[in-house]
């Protein structure tokens, strides 16, 4: 046992209130099988020899690129039809890949492979350069030449007796970044959402218990950093899912010395291809080309854009019908109540506790009628009980997956002794699709997926199967080193396209905590175990801005901390952040104090109601930027820099955002503060509480009283909100003389209308695109 797996072990026992000691107990059992399972069944650790390439001896011309043949390796550089640019060493192709969303791109054929000097080769495009070595160093270069990464000649390590076994040999490579560069990513990352120097597994883990920000690695790690530096961004996906570790080490310049240090990284991996794709351009285009590569963003139904209440221990219907009428009859809009692990039958999924949830479709259809949503948790695990109909339906179709023995693998979650459906094997995808219509019967309209790392509780080692377990992935076979960082993913594709078939009318709503590269393609994820405290609000906005620079646009927190009670004062600043993400949603553990926003005294009652109503105000903005981020990969929720990547001070500004174009969000994110200092990106922004003009790039301070956290409008930005009557309006900011502004809207029906906003004098004009007169009652503010 480890240090780390001996401070993991001591947060099990502690977490004992969560689990119970005979889980814990349970959970020694099933670490001591996972380790015997493995010694047995995975290969054993021998001497390694390294391997590099050598030298170049050959390439050969393909469409959109070629490929160049080492002394010890060969490479594959194939650039696409957007600039994408993929490498695949040692014969590596693009497919089979989890990620992308369908065909690979269609390749440039105006791309040529020449010789270059050194005796290496050049990949030349309209968009980018590829340069090659001739021992195996790529560069991607702008036309003009300017470098944005180099990535140095791969390194593998093969086992000197046998053959390198399943998932091949392990590999590291190392690269260089300009040395202004800024690391973004890699999932969802507590410690971000720039990325310091450190060492960043790539490893879905439950951390147990709860997370501050720091721990790492969390729910939802992927291979993709996006890197952002003044010669242009660059994106770089590593589309492999085996265990790995992601190094960076910030560059430095030497203030004209000469002496620049490059920003570095490496990626080490356990297994698996070494193949990765680069996307260069604006943030816009290298989020729009993620899209193209990786599917578009599912659309949330617009109920889900609004507040969602839950918690873990509910305890029965009584007391979600007397949670719903206090949100009624203060007043305070809500959109879905989420119904946690406690709703089923002894924990088992797929299942409902009778006694304390007697009716639930009539409980689903009276929310119903104050417009209220029910929403399930949905754990992989099955109690491994024969008479129980999932698993013995699961049993039949032989949906489990198994160890290396051939017997189905068993775990500890929180019903007891469970097993796993294999969502590598599209048969039990379609099985567990299906299943969901036992859900739908009981009047669910969403959910939430939980556990999918997949977790099983151990004492020691990792708190999942043993990565010696067998997997189908498509046909191919394989183990669980492979097949474990895709689990949420493909358990959240089984339910969408399941959804899909049960009610073909319908947008699936789905969030899942873990997930990988591609997963916005089925639904959106939450922050997960955040612990309550100051760190962890930070924490939280530090999650959904790196999401959405992985492609995974709708994300939010449990506001208020899952674990313990936070003071009504980090409640609301809570709340208030909260407000302004995709996922708007309160949550909290079994053991916890309540959430409700009139929990905490009539101030913050009154001040949470603001926030709820200006959620509200804002949905008709919150739908457009849901259809945009599904049409153009943009997120929702941006880092300042979006639009300046070439603003320094922005790339270092963690504590502010975004939402959509035409806002920014400044949240308190300490205690006892009524001021805060804002960056501004270039341009002219209103503050929208008091309609004073700020001018950027600088920074300002603004007041931040408990009453509500700065928020500011981009001048001459036109936003579709709701009028009181619920129709939609247009709040236009006064365009600074001279200039011109704009917004879109976009409803739920995916009609698209733009509009231009003008200044001449003193007076306010706006535009419909292609039509003669505004459709919509216009409010001039600023
Ligand atoms: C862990 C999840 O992260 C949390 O949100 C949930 O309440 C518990 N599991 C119980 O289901």
């Amino acid at each position: 046992m480890d240090a780390r797996d001996l401070g993991r072990s001591v947060k099990w026992v502690t977490s004992f209130r969560m689990v119970g000691a005979a889980r814990v107990l349970r959970s020694v059992r099933s670490a001591w099988r996972n380790r015997r399972l493995d010694a047995a069944g995975l290969p054993r650790p021998g001497a390694e020899r390294a391997r590099v390439p050598g030298a170049a001896v050959e390439a050969r011309p393909l469409p959109g690129g070629g490929v160049i043949r080492f002394a010890r390796s060969s490479l594959l550089v194939r650039v696409a039809a957007g600039g994408a640019v993929f490498c695949g060493w040692d014969g590596a192709g693009p497919q089979p890949s989890y990620a992308l969303a369908g065909a690979v791109p269609e390749v440039d054929d105006r791309v040529v492979l020449e010789p270059d000097t050194d005796g290496g080769w050049r990949v030349v495009s309209e968009r980018l350069l590829v340069v090659v070595s001739r021992h195996g160093a790529v560069e991607v270069r702008t036309p003009g030449g300017v470098v944005l990464r180099r990535d140095q000649p791969p390194r593998w390590w093969e086992p000197v007796e046998v053959a390198a076994g399943e998932g091949g040999p392990r590999w590291m490579q190392r690269a260089e970044v300009p040395p202004d560069a800024r690391h973004f990513g890699l999932g969802g990352r507590s410690a971000g959402p720039r990325l310091r120097d450190g060492v960043y597994r790539l490893w879905n883990t439950d951390p147990g218990g709860s997370f501050q920000p720091g721990d790492d690695p969390l729910y939802l790690t992927m291979p993709v950093q996006l890197v952002v530096a003044d010669a242009g961004t660059h994106l770089v996906f590593h589309d492999n899912s085996f265990d790995g570790r992601v190094s960076l080490w910030e560059g430095e310049e030497g203030a004209g010395s000469g002496h620049d240090r490059p920003g570095r990284s490496e990626i080490r991996m356990e297994g698996g291809p070494l193949r990765y794709w680069v996307l260069v351009g604006t943030p816009a285009r290298v989020l729009r080309n993620w899209a193209v590569l990786t599917g578009g963003a599912a659309l949330p139904p617009a109920w889900a854009l609004g507040h969602h209440h839950s918690r873990w221990g509910f305890g029965g219907a009584e007391e979600v019908r007397r949670v719903v009428a206090g949100y009624r009859e203060r007043g305070l809009p809500l959109s879905a109540v989420h119904l946690d692990i406690d709703h089923y039958r002894g924990h088992r999924v797929f299942t409902v506790d009778r006694e304390h949830f007697p009716d639930l479709p009539g409980l689903a259809r009276e929310l119903g009628e104050s417009g209220v949503r029910l929403v399930s948790i949905v754990d992989p695990g099955i109690k491994a009980e024969p008479g129980l109909a999932v698993y013995d339906g699961g049993l039949a179709v032989d949906a489990f997956v198994r160890d290396p023995r051939g017997e189905p693998v068993r775990g500890e979650v929180w019903s007891g002794e469970s097993v796993y459906p294999d969502f590598t094997d599209p048969l039990v995808r379609e099985w567990w699709g299906g299943l969901y219509a036992e859900r739908l019967a009981e009047g669910f309209s969403g959910f939430w997926h939980d556990m999918n790392e997949p977790v099983s509780f151990s004492a020691f080692g990792d708190q999942s199967l043993p990565r010696s377990a067998r997997h189908v992935l498509e046909g191919r076979g394989g183990d669980h080193r492979e097949a474990h960082n895709v689990y949420g993913l493909l358990m959240t594709r089984a339910a969408y396209e399941g959804l899909r078939v049960l009610r073909p009318a319908e947008r699936p709503f789905l969030f899942s905590r873990s997930g990988w590269a591609g997963m916005q393609r089925y639904g959106g994820t939450w922050s997960g175990d955040v612990a309550t405290g100051w760190p962890g609000l930070r924490a939280s906005l530090a999650l959904v801005l790196g999401l959405g620079l992985c492609g995974v646009p709708y994300s939010g927190p449990d506001i208020g901390g899952f674990t313990g009670s936070p003071s009504p004062e980090l409640y609301l600043r809570w709340f208030q952040l909260g407000s302004f993400l995709p996922l708007f949603r309160t949550h909290s553990a079994i053991s916890t104090g309540r959430r409700e926003p009139w929990e905490f005294g009539p101030e913050v009652l009154e001040h949470a109601g603001t926030a709820l109503r200006e959620r509200q105000r804002l949905l008709p903005y919150w739908m457009t930027l849901a259809q945009l981020a599904r049409r153009t990969g943009a997120p929702y929720v941006r880092p300042l820099w979006w639009r300046a990547p070439e603003d320094r001070a922005l790339r270092d500004c963690e504590d502010a955002f975004l939402l959509g174009d035409s806002l920014l969000v400044a949240p308190v994110l300490e205690q006892g503060t009524d001021r805060r200092a804002v960056r501004l990106p270039r341009g002219c922004w209103y503050d929208t509480a008091t309609g004073r003009l700020h001018e950027g790039p600088g920074q300002v301070l603004l007041d931040a009283p408990l009453s509500r956290i700065p928020v500011l409008a981009r001048a001459g930005a036109v936003l579709p909100v709701a009028a009181p009557d619920g129709s939609v309006e247009l709040e236009v900011w006064t365009p600074a003389p001279g200039r011109t502004g704009g917004g879109v809207l976009i409803g739920e029906d995916g009609v698209v209308t733009r509009f231009t906003s003008r200044r001449r004098d003193q007076t306010v004009r706006v535009e419909q695109e292609g039509a003669a007169e505004v459709a919509y009652p216009v409010r001039v503010r600023g």
